[in-house]
């Protein structure tokens, strides 16, 4: 009943498939948590938040009524800070609804959930025949089957996801779904792919035609933005001038000291710290230099900038840039 590919994928999983504490668990509510962390996070790093935040919200109520400053301090490290504010959103959704969503269209519904995480959400949680299409599955079935359309394009995300559809198991779609995850991270890598230790190596069209290394077919990448920060410390009685960065930006929500973007302004008597410290974005490339002042006048800042003691700074959630640049103080 079951094809070649589905049986092999499963029984690999249950060998080799990884023992991560929200797969020890039905419970809906961290099973989301892991998927929103796992949206832009490498398990290795995302796993000790999840920890976290179960933690300190062990159900969906405990978080639904924390502090918008708690749940970015907790995300904190992580990136992409819209994904911790829409964590919150939706916990306060789920908690006003009264209980957690079981359909596609509700789970679907929550803020910070796209087609991808409400197909995982929805089969690892409810047991829904909704087949997962991500990185990894483009690459195992785009390898295995042979297919040459371009990942990215809309009818490429047609085409893959009528495919792993047809090839998801009505009984185990969750296991399904995550063994085509760990399949993709473990065995059929992007570069350097195990394909000598691999159980679908006899029936995979890109191996048999040695082209394993050019599929799947990519786009033409976008192009990333260059932009270049200076960041001064001002410190002035003990006190120092932070900013909340403000809504559609990279770093929404999040607290940086003083900072000129571009042409360098400053101030008269600032030291440097630290110069071309590097940071990569999905589509910025940030460089970013650090300059200290040490006042006995507050100078007078553009709006949006707040005096606080230096001692509270440790208390606002910052970039990870931001904590970078002031380890050099
Ligand atoms: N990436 C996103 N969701 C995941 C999951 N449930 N298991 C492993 N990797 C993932």
């Amino acid at each position: 009943m079951e094809n070649p590919f589905t049986r092999t994928i499963l029984n690999w999983y249950s060998e080799f498939g990884r023992d991560l504490p929200w797969r020890r668990t039905r419970n809906p509510y961290a099973i989301w948590l892991s998927e929103i962390i796992l949206q832009q996070t490498r398990i290795a790093q995302g796993q000790a938040y999840w920890e976290r935040f179960m933690a300190r919200f062990p159900d969906v109520h405990s978080l639904a009524a924390a502090s918008e400053d708690e749940v970015l301090r907790l995300w904190e490290g992580l990136g992409y800070y819209s994904r911790g504010r829409n964590l919150l959103a939706a916990a306060r959704q789920i908690d006003a609804r009264g209980s957690f969503p079981a359909t596609f269209e509700a789970i679907r519904a929550l803020k910070g959930v796209g087609d991808y995480t409400a197909a995982a959400i929805g089969s690892i949680a409810f047991d829904l025949p909704l087949a997962v299409v991500d990185g990894n599955v483009y690459r195992v079935l785009s390898r295995y089957f042979g297919i040459e359309t371009p990942v990215g394009s809309t009818a490429a995300k047609k085409e893959f996801t009528a495919l792993a559809q047809s090839l998801l198991p009505a009984d185990k779609p969750g296991d399904f779904n995550q063994a085509m995850m760990d399949f993709g991270a473990m065995q059929c890598t992007p570069q350097a792919p195990a394909c000598l230790t691999c159980p679908l190596a006899a029936d995979c069209v890109a191996l048999r035609t040695g082209r394993t290394t050019s599929l799947p077919v990519r786009k033409s990448p976008v192009k990333v933005r260059e932009r270049h920060y200076h960041y001064i410390y001002i410190r002035c009685a003990d006190e120092t001038a932070i900013r909340r960065r403000g809504p559609g930006d990279i770093w929404q929500g999040l607290w940086e000291p003083y900072q000129e973007e571009g042409e360098l302004r400053g101030f008269p008597g600032m030291r440097l710290l630290k110069e071309g410290v590097r940071h990569q974005l999905t589509h910025q490339t940030l460089t970013a230099d650090f300059y200290l002042l040490e006042c006995t006048e507050k100078p007078t800042l553009p709006e949006g900038y707040v005096w606080i003691p230096e001692s509270s700074l440790s208390q606002y959630a910052k970039p990870r840039l931001v904590n970078l640049l002031l380890q050099n103080l």
